[in-house]
């Protein structure tokens, strides 16, 4: 009879990881919505989000859930960056790979053959969630700036000042968006990743793929 256990899944993301991920997305989410909501109300840029992209409906709406969904950011935040230096988990998965295998993933990439299977970062991966990470933790400091520019103000004074601290949250903001918008693409295009941050194995005796054939599922 074959049982699930039978089919042994390669390392896949721990609990830790995996919880600590999906609260954070969804944090990051209310953030991001909520923040575009608190630009409407002064917008540094010549355009405005719109209403349907915005979360809170207005100024004090946004900033409450700006603010709510901060907290819960940096508490998941801290036990996933607790948990990935103690337990080993970015120096073994994350740890950058040298230009040589950057420049050898991306040429892949390009021709479609790159492998992605669940359980393995490939280079541009590592490089992806490094990049994401450090930004994410710019964006954090450059908020607190603008929040407290008093309390704060040697962080808001290493920022440049209140607005361009408040310009480099923005183009923060925007860098994770751009990141969003690739991450998903390429967990679409390899759902065996997916399932494995949501249920923390591989569906039964997924192949490994790359992402031409993930593509093609
Ligand atoms: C909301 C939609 C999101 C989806 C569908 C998604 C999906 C995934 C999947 C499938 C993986 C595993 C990739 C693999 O095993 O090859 C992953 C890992 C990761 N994601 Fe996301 N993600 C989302 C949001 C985010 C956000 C908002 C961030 C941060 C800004 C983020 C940062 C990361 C990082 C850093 C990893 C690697 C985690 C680790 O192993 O330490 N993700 N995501």
């Amino acid at each position: 009879m074959l049982s699930s256990r039978r089919v042994r899944p390669r390392r896949t993301p721990s609990p830790f990881i995996r919880i600590t991920h999906w609260i954070g997305a969804l944090s990051m989410l209310a953030m991001i919505g909520s923040g575009w909501q608190i630009y409407n109300a002064s917008p540094i840029l010549p355009f405005e989000f719109p209403a349907w992209a915005t979360l809170g409906g207005w100024l004090g709406g946004g900033i409450a859930w700006h603010f709510a969904a901060m907290w819960v950011l940096m508490a998941a935040g801290v036990v996933y960056l607790g948990y990935g230096v103690l337990s080993g988990h970015f120096r073994r998965d994350l740890r950058p790979v040298g230009p040589r295998a950057i420049g050898r993933d991306m040429a892949q990439a390009l021709r479609f053959r790159l492998s992605h299977a669940a359980g393995h970062y490939n280079a541009i991966q590592r490089l992806l969630y490094t990049g994401v990470l450090i930004v994410a933790l710019l964006t954090v400091a450059s908020g607190l700036s603008i929040w407290k520019p008093v309390q704060l103000g040697w962080l808001t004074w290493l920022f440049g000042g209140y607005d361009v601290a408040r310009r480099i949250h923005f183009a923060m903001m925007t860098l994770i968006v751009a990141f969003l918008v690739i991450h998903i693409a390429l967990a679409l295009l390899v759902p065996s990743t997916l399932f494995g941050m949501v249920f923390g194995r591989r569906p039964s005796a997924a192949p490994e793929v790359s992402v031409q054939e993930g593509g093609a599922r």
